[in-house]
């Protein structure tokens, strides 16, 4: 059987590229009735220096989040990573068959330390974590955008790996993208990079919190080029592709309808389109975001009953784990 994991980070607020490569994605696969699981990655998010405050705070934003972009805690299970320890657990065991060199060469890795004088441990190893939050519950596939591509690879490698050595134990898991289109949202302010929550400039981002004015403030702002009409060619024409992209996933209209309806706007009349259209999706979200963050009683009745589902299932694995590289002794 299918079974799905994917995780994100409550570092900061969740944001449009988040929303179209990773969050829409489960919404549609949790209406296929597919059956999903999915983390809060807080222990991702100490790998760099936090505030204690805000992360836990950004955790209650983002289980608020997720239940007003539709995720369902009947069908899904949704839960915050620090509080089912098998994780961290997993990952030791898992760190013991990767090698230093295997994750030296991760991309994410080696952007992020070249900013930093000195590298935390856990910022090298976050991606065994990684591998740890998939293979604890089996998944065959993750549904995530595209920068997580090459994590997953280790989480595959890893899969053969600890196969090879200790016997068949974790299927294969497959790599799920949106398409291309939404599994990669561009930066506003530099569209040959991605959207990300780590842009010191907040104009580079629409977060699903940011008011109306913010929203058309940075749609207004987002760079484009010098070329006045509106057409789509993510190769040669990055930044008003990527408002496309945006616009046609917020009002469900295809590329090619919404080029033949901006045909006799410029790219700056084109982009007040694209902020209304975002400023009307996104409201109601916005709105049921506030209504959950008024009951933080509700908020953590919800991921102490994720916790529970997600131990009952990482537990069994932890245990074939450790029975496997000879950890439980036996008469
Ligand atoms: P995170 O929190 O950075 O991002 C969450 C999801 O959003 C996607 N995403 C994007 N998609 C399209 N365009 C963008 N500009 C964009 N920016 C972010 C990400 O690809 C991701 O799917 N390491 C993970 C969290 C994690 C995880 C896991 C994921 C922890 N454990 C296990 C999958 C499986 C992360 O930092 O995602």
């Amino acid at each position: 059987p299918k079974r799905i994991f994917s995780g994100i980070q409550p570092t900061g607020s969740i944001h449009l590229g988040n929303y179209l490569g990773a969050i829409a994605q489960w919404i549609k696969l949790q209406q296929e009735n597919e059956n999903l699981i999915l983390s809060i990655a807080d222990l991702h998010s100490i790998t760099l220096p936090h505030d204690p405050e805000k992360l836990s705070q950004n955790i209650f934003e983002l289980t608020a989040t997720l239940l007003a972009c539709g995720i369902n805690t009947q069908k899904t299970i949704l839960f915050q990573q620090s509080t089912v320890h098998t994780h961290a657990e997993l990952s030791w065991c898992l760190g013991c068959i990767t090698t230093m060199a295997r994750l030296a060469h991760l991309p994410q890795y080696k952007e992020k330390s070249v900013e930093l004088k000195d590298i935390p441990l856990g910022l090298f190893v976050y991606p065994v974590l990684q591998a740890a939050d998939i293979l604890a519950y089996k998944a065959t596939h993750v549904p995530v955008g595209e920068d997580q591509v090459q994590q997953i690879q280790l989480a595959q490698e890893l899969t053969r790996i600890f196969n090879h050595k200790f016997g068949q134990t974790f299927p294969t898991p497959h790599t799920l993208i949106t398409s291309s289109e939404y599994g990669r949202i561009k930066s506003l302010r530099n569209p040959t990079k991605k959207m990300s929550k780590s842009d010191p400039d907040i104009k580079s981002r629409i977060c699903l919190t940011d008011s109306t004015d913010d929203i058309v403030n940075k749609i207004k702002k987002a760079v484009t080029d010098f070329t006045s009409e509106v057409t789509f060619n993510p190769e040669e024409r990055p930044g008003v592709s990527n408002l496309i992209s945006i616009h046609s996933f917020v009002t469900n209209k295809s590329v090619d309808d919404i080029c033949r309806e901006a045909e006799n706007l410029n790219t700056g009349q084109y982009k007040m389109v694209v902020a209304d259209a975002v400023v009307s999706y996104i409201k109601p979200i916005q709105e049921s975001i506030s209504r959950y963050l008024d009951d933080k009683t509700y908020l953590v009745g919800i991921l102490e009953e994720g916790r529970d589902k997600a131990f009952g299932i990482s537990q069994n694995t932890l245990e074939e784990v450790h029975q496997k590289m000879g950890l439980k002794v036996l008469l």
